[in-house]
């Protein structure tokens, strides 16, 4: 791309003006395309007095026909509704009889609550490394396996695939199970299939913060039947006596109260159908802003597994060290790009494993000491703030520019523009 006057000017952050002159939308994904189809279909709920999903039959219900159409979307047979991404992997953990005592190996970048849903099976979160990808490090994983891990957690953050062949190879070389958090990817893919539907299992998040959203919200996807059934059963408490959801000849289990809410159902089923549109528009712009990047000087994106199957949430990019990505990113921010750089030290981001402080301490929900102490783990997995250190220098490394749907060319151009002003202060020609 040409130089313009504007990219070759001083820099905002040393006085100069500024290269993004129009405002960028700074919107969340989900509650930006709140309208009439969710009003319609909350107040019809409300109006007919039916908020719990089991008091019409399943094919009536919002829930229902939103269990329906995600499995439909995601390609897999079944589709369970629950009230939170967290409880979308206990229940998925305990759907794939994650037993207590079982190790599960989960990334050092994610949420807490991955770790948390396995600790609240009583089994052992593992915490391994990520790649420069920003997602589990395959290679690692496999340093990680023991005699008793039982399951792989892949976690493709910020709407980025795992690396699903590697993975789901070593899952099976070493007969593992594989649930899949999709938390933050609804609706991205890995080489054409969709995210959640490569492992046993798939876990997704519909909470407020996330791609699209019923305010609270989770999502098991399987093609497993006996996955589903005991996943069913682990969401409600009397559901394997009721004949609601098949259950095949399963004995009832206990379980939760998981239950999604028809108000939830009725905006999720309206959101749904928002999905393809909303990822579309993201994957656009992450393209365009690409292209406009593309052979700037010390610019260099993240590699990714399937970068079509991205959610096209963020541009990432890495720098060679923690101190020039802070540089970039400051800069950037200043020319009024949205940008920040992704671990910060100091900032307790309960993203990253070292601010896991109940994971990392060892600290039980109750006296036994479960899952670590009390008689059912045989292993001896030890934590500490450094014990991952790829994937703390990794994440001080990258900076993430944020993409949303309401972002338009003319944005990107502008972005583009200041990403490339800062590369050629910074990094030359
Ligand atoms: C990667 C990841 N996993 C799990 C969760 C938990 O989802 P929820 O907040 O809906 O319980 C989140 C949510 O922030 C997440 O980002």
């Amino acid at each position: 791309m040409a130089a313009t006057g504007v990219e070759t000017g001083r820099l905002a952050i040393d006085g100069g003006p500024k290269a993004v002159t129009e405002a960028i939308p700074r919107v969340l994904n989900g509650p930006a395309e709140i309208g009439e189809a969710e009003e319609r279909n909350v107040l019809d709920v409300l109006r007919r007095q039916s908020l719990f999903r089991f008091s019409v039959p399943l094919e009536e219900s919002y829930v229902g026909r939103l269990e329906a159409g995600f499995a439909r979307k995601m390609g897999t047979k079944h589709a369970l509704a629950v009230s939170s991404g967290t409880a979308a992997l206990v229940t998925g953990l305990l759907g794939i009889g994650i037993d207590p005592g079982d190790e599960v190996i989960v990334p050092g970048y994610t949420y807490i609550a991955s770790a948390a849903a396995i600790l609240l099976c009583n089994a052992v979160p593992v915490i391994a490394e990520i790649d420069e990808t920003l997602t589990l490090d395959p290679e690692d994983v496999e340093r990680k396996i023991t005699p008793y891990t039982r399951a792989i957690m892949p976690v493709h953050m910020r709407g980025i695939p795992c690396q699903m062949d590697r993975i789901l190879e070593i899952a099976r070389r070493h007969n593992l199970l594989v649930i899949e958090d999709v938390a933050q990817a609804d609706g991205a893919s890995f080489r054409g299939r969709r995210l959640g539907s490569l492992g046993n299992v798939g876990c997704f998040s519909l909470q407020y913060f996330k791609i699209i959203t019923t305010g609270e919200g989770g999502m098991v996807i399987t093609d497993d039947d006996r996955v589903y059934a005991r996943a069913a059963m682990a969401h409600d408490s009397a559901l394997g006596f009721w004949n609601r959801i098949e259950t095949g000849d399963l004995e009832p289990i206990p379980g939760n109260g998981y239950r999604m809410s028809e108000l939830a159902g009725a905006v999720g089923l309206a959101q749904l159908d928002r999905l393809d549109g909303i990822i579309g528009a993201m994957r656009a712009r992450k393209r365009e802003l690409l292209a406009e990047i593309a052979g700037a000087p010390g610019l260099t994106p993240a590699p990714s597994a399937d970068p079509d199957g991205d959610a096209g949430l963020s541009l990432n990019l890495l720098f060679p060290d923690a101190g020039q990505a802070r540089r970039y990113a400051e800069a950037l921010a200043a020319e009024g790009a949205p940008v920040h750089t992704i671990y910060n030290q100091g900032i307790p981001d309960r993203h990253i494993y070292r601010h896991w402080e109940y994971v990392l301490n060892k600290t039980s929900l109750n006296r036994a000491g479960f899952p670590w102490r009390g008689g059912f783990y045989k292993g001896n997995v030890e934590y500490s703030p450094d014990m991952c250190p790829r994937t703390l220098d990794v994440l001080s490394r990258t900076v993430a520019v944020s993409i949303n749907q309401r972002m338009t060319t003319a944005h990107m151009a502008q972005v583009g523009a200041a990403c490339r002003k800062v590369a050629r202060a910074y990094y030359g020609s």
